[in-house]
C-alpha cells in the first residue's frame, strides 16, 4: 500500500521541527508540512480549552493540505488536547509524551527530573502516567521562559544560562540520574544542558521513539510514500504564522519557510 499524501507536523512554534528532523531522518521520502504556530507560542501557560481551540485550528488547517497522518509535535498540545483531537478527526494523530518510562526504568538512583511547560506538568494524561512509577522519585520543574527565549532566537543567551542554572541545580542536588526533557523545544538547549549537568546525567527527548511510531503507523494503516528521492529539500514545506527569520535560523537556513497567516 502506497500514499503520497503528506504527513503534517505542528507544534507551537519552532521546537517541534526536533521531531519533524528525526521524522526526516527516518523516513526521507515523505513530504511532510511543518506548521510552527509561533504567533500562539508558548502555549504552556494558556487553558486547555484555549490548548485545545489551537491545535484544531491547526489540524483544520494540515486536513485541507489533504495530510495523511498529523503528528503533535508539542508536548502541552499532546497532553491536554490529543484525546479532543481523536474524537473529533479521523486522521490518525501521533503525540508526544515526556519519556518518563524508559528514564525510570533505568534509573540506579531511583530519582528522575522532567522539564517540562506547566501546561503538561499539570495535565492528567502526565499525571496518570507518573503514577504508574510510584517507586520513583520525580523531580518536576517547570520550564519557565525557556520557550519563548527560544522563540526569540535568545539560545545561547546569558539569561537561557542564568534560568537553565536555576532549574537543573535542585535536581542535581536531588541524586537524579535522568533528565526528561518534556517540551520538544527543549533539545535545542542540549548543548547548554551539557556544561551544567554532571556527565552520568543522561538526556532523553522523544524524537526517534515518535519517529519509530510515525513509521509503525505508516506500515500498518496509512501507507508510504510511492517517492525514491532522498533529496534533502525535496517536499517538505515550512509555514510559519509570525517571525519566519528563527525558524529558518532553527533549520541552519537549508529549508525555505513561508509565512502565512493561520
Ligand atoms: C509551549 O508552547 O509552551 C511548549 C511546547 C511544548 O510543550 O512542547
Amino acid at each position: 500500500m502506497t500514499n503520497d499524501q503528506p504527513i503534517g507536523i505542528f507544534d507551537s512554534g519552532i521546537g517541534g521541527t526536533s521531531i519533524w528532523k528525526a521524522i526526516h531522518n527516518l523516513l526521507p521520502n515523505e513530504k511532510t508540512i511543518y506548521l510552527a504556530d509561533s504567533k500562539n507560542a508558548p502555549y504552556g501557560q494558556k487553558s486547555k480549552e484555549e490548548i485545545i481551540a489551537l491545535s484544531m485550528k491547526n489540524t483544520d488547517l494540515l486536513i485541507e493540505m489533504n495530510c495523511k497522518l498529523i503528528v503533535v509535535a508539542c508536548n502541552t498540545a499532546t497532553t491536554n488536547a490529543i484525546q479532543e483531537l481523536r474524537a473529533k478527526y479521523t486522521v490518525p494523530f501521533i503525540g508526544i509524551e515526556p519519556a518518563i518510562k524508559p528514564a525510570a526504568t533505568h534509573s540506579k538512583t531511583q530519582t528522575i527530573g522532567i522539564l517540562a511547560t506547566k501546561g503538561t506538568l499539570n495535565s492528567e494524561l502526565f499525571n496518570k502516567t507518573t503514577e504508574m512509577y510510584h517507586d520513583t522519585k520525580i523531580v518536576e520543574q517547570v520550564g519557565h521562559g525557556l520557550v519563548q527565549l527560544i522563540e526569540n532566537g535568545d539560545i545561547n543567551s546569558p539569561e537561557m544560562t542564568e534560568l537553565l542554572g536555576s532549574y537543573l541545580t535542585p535536581m542535581i542536588e536531588a541524586n537524579i540520574d535522568y533528565l526528561v526533557l518534556g517540551c520538544s523545544h527543549y533539545p535545542y538547549l542540549i548543548p547548554q544542558i551539557k556544561k551544567i549537568l554532571p556527565e552520568h546525567i543522561q538526556i532523553i527527548d522523544s524524537g526517534e521513539a515518535v519517529a519509530k511510531q510515525t513509521q509503525n503507523i505508516l506500515k500498518d494503516k496509512v501507507g508510504f510514500s510511492s517517492a525514491q528521492s532522498s533529496s534533502r529539500s525535496v517536499g517538505t514545506i515550512f509555514y510559519t504564522n509570525s517571525n519566519p527569520k528563527v525558524l529558518a535560523e532553527i533549520l541552519e537556513n537549508k529549508y525555505t519557510v513561508e509565512e502565512r497567516d493561520f
